[in-house]
């Protein structure tokens, strides 16, 4: 390889997707020279796979109100929620959308030329009583419009992208960010970014489940490049399953589904979800609906005895489906060749979203320890971030709102810190480390090839670490995922050139995905509680008095090892969880 090539920027996003790209554009707006670097081109990032909406309370179809969106989000994550940020997040929701709208996102419209919402699964109007409609929508492509919407609004104000450059290292020195590694998929040169500041917006890291919504690209990148710069990760043993992936495959099919009215039916016909959320059924959160899914199908009642139970739509009518969800209805005729217009859809629960991620304060610092400790220069948010607004569970749309809120939280800071702050040092061989750990992959005549590993590491994560947990399916995973990471060590790739070496980088994102995996391994285990998306089949119960606590993985020679800090409560005691 040869010499590294060197860039200097006051500000360095890593991750072009919703949050990214909003604190891009804020940056631009406030003059600051700033560099985004994606791996895919920008509009093929993962937020293009949200569907159903991003919610707000407007009340534009009928009463709401921001403290009722801040009550469901703090139950929805099982009280584990930090208030301060739940309450930032449905406070600004409202100018967010807005905002979003004056910037050109084609929302659905009512009647009257206002945004349209829709209900959402654990949204509700005056504090539990029955679902309200709160999500704003785009058809069931919102994620994709945001894109769209966002990325021009960056090329307008000239932000400059470094389109297909893997980012490879993090730079913390003394304490303080002050740069990446990136490696140019194109042509394989190294690139350090020197900056004053840097933001991680990768995503999560869905890719570790045998059966995900998650694109290929959802790796784990900045969690696993964080950790491995001595950052802890915070609540990793809390991931979510989607309700409704396609069976078999796992592409999501959007929450909206049941939104507009679509209801969920076991093997036997039966609208099951009247036997476990009697008050929202199928519009419970996806904790909740998942769980209920799987014990369906433990229990003999999935279609014909296997591993799925239907979604049907086709009540709804044609023009409701042409209208509001033309594309999850396209998929499960492409991928199922079943016609939703007049057939139920097979889904199973899929793996979605991670709770858990790199802590930040509520300005999208990245922050180290219980008492909020910063990271001068390092900014997280979206999926790679915890704030924490979703706890345990998140709620459907939720997560939209959150790379906005949070990604233009981080850009508006950024732009502060930039100001007054000068470029930082960097020692001349800082990309050392990191070429010699590629070139010594690159180099390797023997040892298996990584797509093994990745494998086996989805399915232990898929039948032991899902929706259902015990203390012996969480040792098993723990030990298969040692034994991984010890066989990681000796992989070999087989293309050793310089151009589009996409084994070589998918080898790479098998490394973190194995940290992230062990960390969420190793914090469910030790959290012996049941509490959102973490069900622990030994330990039904939510345990208060012990867990109501932050859990905080930091990165030893041993493996991982666990701190916790505590939740900030402000408005809401925790109460029992009944829907
Ligand atoms: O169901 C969905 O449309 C997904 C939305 C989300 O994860 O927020």
């Amino acid at each position: 390889m040869d010499a590294p090539v060197i860039h200097e920027f006051d500000t360095v996003i890593v991750g072009a997707g919703g949050a990214g790209l909003y604190a891009a554009l804020e940056l631009a707006r406030e003059g600051v020279p700033t560099a985004v670097l994606s791996k895919l081109y920008p509009t093929r990032s993962h937020t293009g796979a949200a569907q159903g909406g991003i919610c707000a309370a407007l009340g534009n179809q009928e009463e709401d109100h921001w403290e009722w969106h801040m009550f469901d989000t703090v139950k929805g994550g099982d009280y584990l929620v930090d208030q301060d940020a739940a309450e930032i997040l449905a406070r600004e929701a409202i100018e967010t959308v807005i905002e979003l709208e004056h910037l050109g996102l084609p929302f659905n419209r009512t009647e009257d030329g206002r945004i349209d919402q829709r209900r959402f699964g654990g949204h509700t109007r005056n504090f539990g009583e029955a679902p309200v409609k709160r999500a704003c929508y785009a058809a069931d492509r919102t994620g994709h419009m945001i894109l769209q919407t966002l990325y021009q609004q960056c090329i307008k104000h000239d932000v400059r992208f470094f389109d297909e450059y893997t980012v490879v290292d993090l730079l913390v020195e003394e304490g303080s960010a002050r740069g990446v590694v990136a490696y140019r998929i194109a042509d394989g040169t190294l690139h350090v970014f020197r900056a004053k500041a840097v933001m991680l917006a990768t995503g999560g890291y869905g890719r570790a489940f045998r059966i995900t919504s998650n694109a290929h690209t959802l790796t784990g990148d900045g969690m696993a490049l964080a950790y491995r710069a001595g950052i802890p990760l915070e609540d990793m043993e809390f991931y979510q399953f989607h309700p409704t992936g396609l069976a078999g495959l796992g592409v999501l099919l959007s929450e909206a589904a049941r939104g507009e009215g679509g209801i969920l039916l076991n093997g036997k016909g039966e609208r099951f979800m009247e036997r476990y959320a009697p008050t929202l059924l199928d519009l419970a959160p996806r904790d909740v609906v998942s769980r209920a899914i799987y014990n369906e199908i433990r229990e003999g009642r999935g279609v014909d005895g296997k591993d799925y139970v239907w979604l049907d739509v086709h009540h709804l009518g044609r023009a409701v489906i042409d209208e509001k969800l033309p594309d999850i209805t396209d998929f499960a005729r492409i991928y199922q060749g079943v016609e939703p217009y007049t057939q139920p859809v097979g889904i199973q629960p899929t793996a979605h979203y991670a709770m858990g991620g790199v802590p930040t304060d509520v300005t999208s610092r990245v922050v180290v320890d219980d008492r909020n400790t910063v990271v001068p220069g390092l900014y997280a948010a979206g999926e790679c971030a915890c704030v924490s607004v979703h706890g345990a569970n998140r709620l459907g749309t939720n997560s939209l709102l959150d790379i906005l809120v949070f990604g233009r939280r981080a850009g508006r800071d950024m732009a502060r810190f930039a100001h007054g702050t000068d470029l930082p040092d960097l020692p001349a061989d800082a990309a050392e480390p990191v070429r010699g750990e590629l070139e010594a992959l690159r180099a390797r005549k023997e040892g298996e090839p990584p797509a093994r590993i990745r494998r086996e590491l989805a399915d232990v994560m898929m039948d032991d670490v899902s929706v259902f947990r015990t203390d012996e399916s969480l040792r098993r995973a723990q030990g298969v995922v040692r034994g991984l990471r010890q066989r990681y060590a000796g992989v070999r790739v087989q293309d050793s050139g310089a151009r589009f070496n996409q084994d070589l980088i998918e080898a790479r994102e098998v490394g973190y995905l194995l940290d992230c995996a062990e960390v969420t391994v190793t914090a469910a285990l030790a959290r012996q509680e049941s509490r959102g998306g973490h069900y622990r089949e030994d330990f039904p119960e939510r345990d208060d008095a012990n867990w109501l606590k932050h859990s905080l993985a930091g990165r030893s020679d041993a493996g991982p090892v666990l701190r916790y800090k505590p939740v900030t409560i402000t408005r809401f005691t925790p109460k029992p969880r009944t829907y």
